[in-house]
């Protein structure tokens, strides 16, 4: 049976093909109460939240997470973890072109390029809910690959590195007519047995978010180059846009 790219490839194969491109989740946790002064208690969505890398530790530090994820492999992993840690987290299989509670998140988290997966008025969606579903004030961070990196230069690149498993090839081809970014990402293991998948990102300029933000109700606040606060440049590895929902207008003085 063969499904859209994103309802296949979130399985066991994902911690091997990706895992090694993954920072230190714990460390980023800090980074992100740190930037955003989230306090304790604060109420926390993790839209595609994966195997729970930053929602457990977020529910660690007093926060009432609630993870997101369309792929139950993923989940999977999240509920075991989350159970042997004991923290609880409220794990939810849902598609985040549905997912939607009407003002009950202080704070939406995306984080490791979990957006733009779909069609540009499925990803306006995905916006819209997350609009709606935090409270006004609240705000939205997302983690996403930085488009100017790659898009202003049109910079397709191929790179292999050694990983405990075996050899890991990666490579980037960027379509500049859709404005999309394959990653293929192809795992030779030590058995030789071949593993890959891939990825296929809509890669958004800041215009174009803020575009789509304002449409969601939300307003950008600041941009940085990562979770670390390092300034956004077109060198940047990443593009992290922090943006506040706009209070309704019938509650404005
Ligand atoms: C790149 S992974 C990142 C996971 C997690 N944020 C992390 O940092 O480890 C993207 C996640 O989005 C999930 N996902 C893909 N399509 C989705 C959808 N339509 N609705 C909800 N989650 C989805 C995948 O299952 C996967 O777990």
């Amino acid at each position: 049976m063969q499904g859209e790219w994103f309802e296949t490839i979130f399985d066991e194969r994902y911690p091997e093909l990706f895992g090694p491109l993954e920072g230190n989740a714990e460390k980023e946790v800090e980074e992100i109460l740190a930037l955003l002064a989230v306090r304790s208690g604060s109420v926390v969505v993790d839209l595609g939240c994966g195997r729970g890398r930053h929602a457990i530790p977020l529910a660690r530090k007093g926060c009432r997470v609630t993870g997101v994820d369309l792929s139950e492999k993923m989940l999977g992993i999240a509920r075991t973890r989350a159970h042997m840690e004991g923290v609880s987290v409220e794990w939810v299989r849902e598609d985040m072109r549905v997912f939607r509670r009407p003002g009950e998140f202080d704070l939406c988290l995306s984080l490791f390029t979990s957006f733009g997966y779909f069609r540009d008025e499925e990803n306006q969606s995905v916006l819209d809910n997350v609009g709606a579903s935090l409270k006004e004030g609240g705000t939205l961070l997302l983690d996403l690959r930085n488009a100017g990196k790659g898009l202003s230069r049109l910079e397709n690149w191929d790179q292999t590195i050694e990983v405990p498993s075996g050899k890991l090839r990666m490579s980037m081809r960027f379509n500049r007519r859709t404005m999309r970014a394959m990653a293929e990402h192809v795992l030779i293991r030590q058995d030789g047995i071949r593993i890959s998948s891939t990825f296929d990102v809509r890669v958004y300029s800041v215009d174009e978010l803020e575009t789509m933000l304002a449409h969601a109700g939300m307003r950008v606040k600041n941009i940085f180059g990562s979770l670390s606060e390092d300034p956004f440049t077109d060198e940047s590895g990443r593009m992290v846009v922090v943006s506040v929902r706009e209070q309704e207008a019938s509650s404005r003085r």
